[in-house]
């Protein structure tokens, strides 16, 4: 199939499955009231960081699309809402465009719609890093992107199974080129032991992009119609379990972005409370663009932010950094992990 036809598929595939029954594990996961809160809602701080690049909030809309004549509207739209919000914004894999010299247009409408907007670039951990490279300057990226997709690359026909090349291959991107290199999930989480091996590659942000929310094994099974693969849509380590796993691997100066199943502020607060400095989003903002319209991803994003900023009035957290030390309490299949992992319950991120 071609690639211009799959990225339309993923996107009515995307819309049509949602986030199934999944959960993110945050369910297990409650903050405790600060009733002695010494924070003004006008003096909260929700600026933050990926390597270098300062964000004025620490929301982002991840990966969706590119590549295809037909998805240019939804990227311009994106980078409208991007516009209009502050938030930042990630292109989906431009790894075909690179290679082929087609499509670019489909990514660099966002700079057209967007020209001072922050905008991450998204290679596959295959590309060279020449391609690397180009697909940062397609859109004058500020941080590139590259994705981890094992689960979709298994079930998808047309896949490239060629894992044993990843490991050699990312070592040489770490350093392709000047702008933050974030290595990214797509959905199935990650484990300490993985964040360990990149971080001695050399790499220092990861987007965990855990499961909880969109599948894409659940996709690349229903586009396969192959029935043993449904079950792979269960298949993944919940984003609030990844993120226990990457705050116990983390150094201090590393990036943590949560990912995966993201929905509210709330939810965003939690994973920053277990270590996040960014949140990101895709299905979501996907659903509610195309189905709502622009004026409704606007209005979702900004309520997001608000709830965040007051989750942090209320845990007595005027930054980031301090929301990342609120105390949390555990329960069900998340505390299980933590004991399953050896961890302590009471652990908070090392800055
Ligand atoms: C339609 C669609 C296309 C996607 N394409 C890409 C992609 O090209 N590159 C990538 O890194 N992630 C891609 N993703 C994955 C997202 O960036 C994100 O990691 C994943 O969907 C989990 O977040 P969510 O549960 O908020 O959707 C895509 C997601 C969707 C919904």
């Amino acid at each position: 199939m071609k690639r211009e036809q799959r990225k339309l598929d993923h996107i009515r595939y995307a819309l049509e499955l949602g986030d199934g029954n999944r959960s993110t594990g945050l369910e297990d996961v409650r903050f405790l009231h600060n009733c002695l809160t010494p924070v003004d809602p006008d003096r909260v701080d929700v600026s933050t960081r990926i390597g270098h690049l300062v964000l004025p909030a620490p929301v982002f809309m991840d990966a969706i699309t590119g590549g295809a004549a037909e998805v240019k509207e939804i990227n311009r739209k994106l980078a409208a809402v991007a516009k209009r919000t502050g938030v930042a914004m990630a292109v989906g894999s431009q790894y075909g465009a690179v290679k082929t010299g087609q499509q670019g247009d489909t990514f660099a409408v966002i700079r057209e719609e967007n020209p001072d907007g922050l905008f991450f670039a998204n290679v596959s951990a295959l590309a060279k890093p020449e391609e690397a490279k180009a697909a940062v300057d397609m859109i004058g990226a500020d941080a590139l992107e590259i994705h981890l997709n094992a689960a979709q690359e298994l079930i998808m026909p047309e896949g490239d199974k060629t894992f044993s090349l990843i490991k050699e291959n990312l070592a040489r991107l770490q350093d392709c080129t000047e702008v933050p290199v974030i290595i990214k999930e797509t959905g199935c989480g990650m484990a300490a032991e993985q964040i360990r091996e990149l971080q001695a590659m050399g790499f220092t942000c990861f987007n965990v992009a855990g499961w909880g929310g969109t599948s894409f094994a659940a996709i690349e099974a229903s586009r396969s119609n192959v029935a043993r693969y449904e079950k792979f849509a269960d298949w993944g380590i919940p984003t609030a379990w990844s993120l226990i796993d990457a705050a116990h691997a983390a150094k201090p100066w590393d990036t943590l972005i949560a990912s995966g199943g993201i929905r509210s502020g709330w939810q965003a607060a939690q994973t920053i409370a277990l270590g996040a400095d960014a949140v990101a989003m895709s299905g979501n903002i996907l659903t509610v663009l195309l189905q709502h319209g622009e004026e409704e991803a606007v209005t979702y994003l900004q309520d997001v932010i608000a709830d965040l900023k007051d989750i942090m009035v209320l845990t007595g957290s005027r930054t980031i950094r301090e929301l990342q030390q609120a105390p949390l309490v555990f329960t069900g299949d998340t505390l299980a992990f933590i004991q399953s992992r050896g961890y302590e319950a009471a652990f908070k991120r090392k800055r």
